[in-house]
């Protein structure tokens, strides 16, 4: 079994070095240290995040974009400097491409919102998968439902594998794919090019859902041709209340404004208005630019331990975790398939425990994990359980944190069976 000091080694993150960069990491909670295993709910964030938004309000704040003062100069100087890092990120091919929104959930609303009024009519689809998160699943169904269309589902087999046997037939009237990169709820990578392919073939955009992918895998826009993506910041390591929608010029450009007010105009009398140039025509208001700014601090943090050595590390405490914790008498892995493409999350079961008391008693010793139904209620359906108790990554966790995780496990079963 691999150990933690290996992974270094082979793979050249300090995780120890790393963790220090985590002030939150040394808390202690109920007189034990903190394990923290709720990374796929948020993550924690490093020193240098902290600091530039510290300094952002402490040196440059002001309104972007409204004033030729010196202090809104440099404010939007910064905000649209990290325009550009996360374009450069994501790799799309314009910084226009990419709009800012209050997260993942802002981003699917805003394209089922905009695209739904633009282009569906009844008797039209969206198909989505089986594994989604609400937030991908409810959007879809307020638009269907205002419009008379419907909504279908790419089902999911025993495993937590994707079935893509009848995806040809799926794609019959439908006018947009959308779903998630890595499933919240299960961790497995799906099969995304296949799903954007088969979609393409029929000419139909696709919208990916990548707010569990972009902190643990690379993610380029380009090479997977998808049409919009989605992520949130606090799951990157960088601030809650901001996030992203990318989407190709040529989509965005057809579809009409999200939210009206100032900023998306271009002019406006009583009688019309006309709308602002990509991207601001999808950003009314004034926008949270500290957000932005401790967001372009957590990608300079993640590209400068590099997104491909993070895989590694995580794949590797993946395969650990998983050896340890199935060990262990009567866990259950939900989702067994996907073990080799998992990122992130491990979702389980252990024994008759339900996972609402396994998770109290991880955290009287000082273990965080999520338990229930993670938002997504139908795939907890599919699998007829109450929910999973759900323990998921970081590039700060280490091999101690599974071995607390382990035997808080053993802990709680001797103590509830
Ligand atoms: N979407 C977040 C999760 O899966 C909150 O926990």
């Amino acid at each position: 079994m691999t150990n933690t000091n290996d992974i270094l080694e082979s793979h050249m993150i300090d995780v120890e070095a790393v963790r220090k960069d985590f002030p939150i990491l040394s808390t202690h909670v109920y007189g034990y240290p903190l394990v923290y295993l709720d990374n796929a709910a948020t993550t924690q964030k490093p020193e240098s995040v902290l600091h530039a938004m510290d300094d952002y309000y402490h040196t440059i704040n002001s309104n972007v974009h409204r004033g030729v003062h010196h202090l809104s100069q440099q404010a939007t100087e910064a905000y649209e400097g990290a325009r550009q890092k996360i374009a450069d990120f994501i790799n799309a091919r314009h910084n226009h491409e990419i709009i800012y929104t209050r997260g993942t959930t802002e981003s699917i609303n805003l394209v089922a919102s905009c695209f739904g009024r633009k282009f569906l009519k009844p008797g039209d689809s969206i198909l989505i998968s089986a594994v989604e998160h609400h937030s991908n699943i409810v959007p879809w169904q307020m638009i269907c439902e205002e419009k008379g269309a419907s909504l279908k589902v790419i089902p999911v087999d025993d495993e937590g594998e994707l079935i893509l046997d009848n995806l040809d037939k799926l794609l019959d009237d439908v006018k947009l794919v959308s779903f998630n990169y890595v499933s919240n709820s299960l961790g497995g990578v799906n099969p995304v090019q296949a799903i954007i392919t088969a979609a393409h073939k029929r000419g139909i955009p696709v919208l990916l859902d990548a707010a569990q992918a972009v902190q643990h895998l690379e993610v380029d826009v380009q090479s997977l041709d998808v049409d919009f993506l989605a992520f949130s910041s606090h799951k990157l390591y960088g601030p809650t209340g901001i996030g992203v929608l990318y989407g190709k010029e040529e989509w965005l450009n057809q579809l009409p404004p999200y939210q009206g007010g100032g900023e998306m105009i271009k002019t406006v009398t009583f009688e019309k208005t006309t709308y602002n140039d990509l991207p601001y025509k999808f950003e009314a208001g004034t926008p949270d630019m500290a957000g932005a700014v401790g967001l372009a601090a957590a990608i300079d943090y993640v590209l400068g331990l590099g997104i491909r050595n993070i895989q590694q590390v995580e794949h590797s405490l993946m395969s650990y975790a998983l050896g340890t914790l199935t060990e262990i008498n009567g866990f259950r892995l939900i989702g067994k398939a996907v073990a080799e493409r998992r990122a992130g999350v491990i979702s389980f079961l252990v024994g008759d425990i339900h996972p609402f008391d396994l998770g109290e008693i991880l955290d009287k010793q000082g273990i965080a994990v999520r338990t229930g139904h993670h938002c997504a209620q139908p795939v907890m359906d599919r699998y007829c359980i109450p929910g999973t108790v759900r323990a998921s990554l970081a590039i700060y966790n280490n091999s101690q944190d599974i071995d607390r995780l382990a035997a808080g496990i053993r802990k709680a079963s001797a103590l509830l069976s």
